[in-house]
């Protein structure tokens, strides 16, 4: 079987470990007092967010007095987080015996002698009360976070349960601009403070060992594909995919390459991206230098329009700075797929 997978939001079997983000969160999360109850994993399609989001929540669900859930953005959260909490048969005695009576909402537990709680919020409240009292500590993992009716009226709510001292957590995963859109709600500014975690590109020598690993190919051969990935997760399984499938070098599976990563995550990340956002990455595409002078002189904008979409850009992921001044495409072979769409 091909050790490598093309599929996205599951974890991979050669996943290669990134640990210096993952623990700084599970640390901050399981301290006894906890440095942050939000946070957020931002960074472009494929850069393996949700995977570790995954990791994570495993990691935080082997301790007994953890209890995670994981909510779609796109339903109704609080009414999805009270269902499985209430569902949960670990905690079914800790409902029972504060009285909480949940068949108003139809989540079973059933008290006759206690009148039935109708709101959902209320019901919430209680039961977060009660497993906050109990030592329990409640985490909501949220994949793919939009600033929709259900995620705005959900933290909006998180937050006061976060006020009243309750262990609540939410470990939450987007685009930057998602997140973005979502933080700048005038309700819910406490997002702005909550942590952002850029995923990091993978480490080359952690890389390069899987490659030799995975497919038998010499350490210098593998740290040419290494190079050739840039640590961007999706390209790193495409490669080893189609190595493995063809069972040959990767200088003869690079056009089939290229056009995976464009058919699956360069198109959707080019369409989603504003014409000035284009104009930018074209011109640093062009830009033999990537100083920024020279860049911004060839999209021709003036600097601080520049400044603007360069900043936006370097938070989406899309370009990094890693030399004072200038600029550089963060994905592998965006600029050969950038020069393909200059329209002159
Ligand atoms: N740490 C990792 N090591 C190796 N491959 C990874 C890792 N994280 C993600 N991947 C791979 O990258 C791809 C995208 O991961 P995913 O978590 O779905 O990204 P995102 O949620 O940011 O779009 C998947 O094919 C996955 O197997
Ligand atoms: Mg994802």
């Amino acid at each position: 079987m091909n050790p490598f997978s093309l599929s996205f939001g599951k974890e991979p079997m050669n996943l290669i470990s990134r640990e210096k983000q993952k623990n700084e969160i599970l640390e901050a999360f399981t301290s006894e007092n906890p440095e942050f109850q939000v946070c957020m994993l931002t960074g472009v399609r494929g850069s393996g967010k949700t995977v570790m989001m995954t990791e994570i929540s495993s990691e935080i669900k082997k301790d007994k007095n953890w209890i995670v859930t994981e909510l779609n953005p796109e339903r109704d959260m609080l009414k999805t987080w009270a269902a499985e909490l209430s569902n949960r048969k670990d905690l079914f005695q800790i409902f029972k015996d504060a009285k909480i009576n949940l068949s108003f909402l139809g989540f079973g537990i059933e008290l006759d002698s206690e009148p039935p709680i109708t709101d959902i919020v209320v019901a919430l409240d209680r039961m977060l009360d009660q497993l906050t009292r109990k030592g329990k500590k409640i985490m909501v993992a949220l994949d793919e976070a939009v600033s929709n009716q259900y995620v705005r009226e959900f933290a909006s709510q998180f937050q006061i349960y976060m006020r009243k001292n309750y262990n609540v957590f939410m470990l939450m995963t987007g685009l930057y601009e998602n997140i973005y859109e979502l933080q700048n709600e005038k309700t819910l500014t406490f997002l702005y403070r909550a942590p952002k975690f850029a995923m990091e590109p993978l480490n080359y020598k952690l890389v390069t060992k899987q490659y030799q690993k995975a497919l038998g190919v010499s350490e210098e051969e593998a740290s040419q594909m290494a190079e050739i990935v840039k640590g961007y997760p999706y390209a790193f399984q495409v490669l080893g995919y189609l190595c493995y499938k063809n069972k040959s070098s990767y200088e003869n599976v690079m056009d089939e390459f290229e056009a995976y990563l464009g058919e699956y995550v360069y198109d959707k990340i080019w369409s989603e991206m504003s014409d000035n956002d284009r104009e930018v990455i074209i011109a640093l595409a062009k830009s033999e230098s990537g100083r920024t002078g020279d860049v911004s002189k060839i999209a021709d904008m003036s600097s601080g329009k520049f400044s603007v979409y360069r900043d936006r850009l370097l938070k989406k992921g899309l370009v990094k700075s890693e030399k004072y001044g200038h600029l550089e495409l963060t994905l592998p072979g965006f600029r050969e797929y950038a020069m393909e769409r200059v329209v002159d």
